[in-house]
């Protein structure tokens, strides 16, 4: 395990591109139980079956590692053995995923070593050169269009694959709770109301251009296909089963978030808001709800590999 120096120290983060480790933590359960597992099927086979390799680890790149949820999850799903390389701008949340990182193995229980690289994700066309996989957690939203035409080339270039996981749709819906009464137009509730108010704050610029927000999974796969990757798209929905204090919590972070977002991005609906979130919490937060939050998953495996591993498109 090893931290490497990146030349240039990052610029400071963007305000809105900092995340607690306590949220993180509290979402790393619902990930796990969201993440579309045939992608990682899908993307082992694909691994395992390329033409032999000179014998060296598998090389994974890791883009906003966070706490380390994606070695975490897919160290042991993919082959080994193999090594990671940990991106992100929080030298803090770097330190936590390498930490523990040192305790994973592969899926035939091969060593998995990791290095960080503490830097922003405004990265040299280079920077995937050697890598056999780039994935990505919970980040793509943050991204706008040109990174993403860049990332694409960068990868087809590398001719590596691409995994990016949870990112938002923009839907959510309570399940479980009474529907929207008979004549109300569903553009006129304050559910849209406040989607799209979350949504648009969504779009603002978190130090990686207008962001993509709620688009940015549908744009990456457009953008693989564009460069001759083997797209596969999934939903990895959160289903926040309420009655579970756990997912209780996190589903009351959400709404008190999207709260926030909505009112910072319509200050002159403040009231309306605190109105739909004081509704929130009093009716349908409750055991017997579930909050639906949808999130996509994409996997591009890249054009020539991809025939070999026999995936259609
Ligand atoms: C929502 S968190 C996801 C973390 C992790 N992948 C997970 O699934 O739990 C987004 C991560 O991206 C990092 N990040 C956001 N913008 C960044 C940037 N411009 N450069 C480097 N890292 C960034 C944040 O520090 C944070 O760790």
């Amino acid at each position: 395990m090893s931290t490497a120096a990146h030349p240039d120290t990052p610029p400071a983060a963007h305000p809105e591109a900092v995340f607690a480790a306590s949220w993180l933590e509290l979402r790393a359960a619902a990930d796990r139980a969201a993440r579309a597992a045939q992608l990682e099927e899908r993307l082992s086979d694909w691994l395992r079956s390329r033409p032999p390799q000179p014998p060296r680890a598998l090389r994974i790149v890791d883009l906003g590692t966070g706490r380390g949820a994606n070695p975490v999850h897919l160290a042991s799903r993919l082959p080994g053995p193999q090594q990671w390389t940990l991106i992100d701008h929080d030298a803090g949340l770097l330190a936590r995923a390498l930490a523990t990182c040192t305790s994973l193995r592969s899926a035939g229980g091969e060593v998995v070593a990791a290095q960080t690289l503490h830097c922003d994700l405004q990265l040299p066309a280079s920077a995937f050169a050697h890598a056999d996989l780039v994935c990505a957690s919970a980040l793509l939203d943050l991204v706008d269009a040109p990174w993403l035409e860049r990332f694409a080339a960068s990868c087809a270039t590398a001719g590596c694959a691409v995994l990016v996981t949870l990112s938002v749709d923009g839907h959510w819906r309570f399940a479980g709770t009474p529907p929207t009464p008979p004549g109300v137009a569903a553009e006129q509730t304050d559910d849209d109301f406040v989607r799209a108010a979350f949504n648009a704050h969504q779009r603002r610029d978190k130090g990686l251009g207008p962001a993509l927000g709620p688009d940015a999974a549908a744009a990456l796969a457009a953008c693989l296909r564009a460069h001759g990757f083997t797209v596969d798209c999934a939903p990895s929905p959160w289903q926040l089963a309420l009655g579970d204090p756990a997912q209780a919590r996190l589903a009351r972070a959400l709404v008190d978030g999207w709260r926030d977002a909505a009112s910072a991005q319509c200050p002159d609906a403040h009231a309306r808001i605190a109105a739909w979130h004081a509704r929130c919490v009093a009716e349908r937060l409750h055991p017997g709800v579930v909050l639906e939050v949808g999130h996509l998953d994409v996997l591009g495996l890249p054009a020539g590999r991809a025939s070999r591993a026999g995936s259609g498109p």
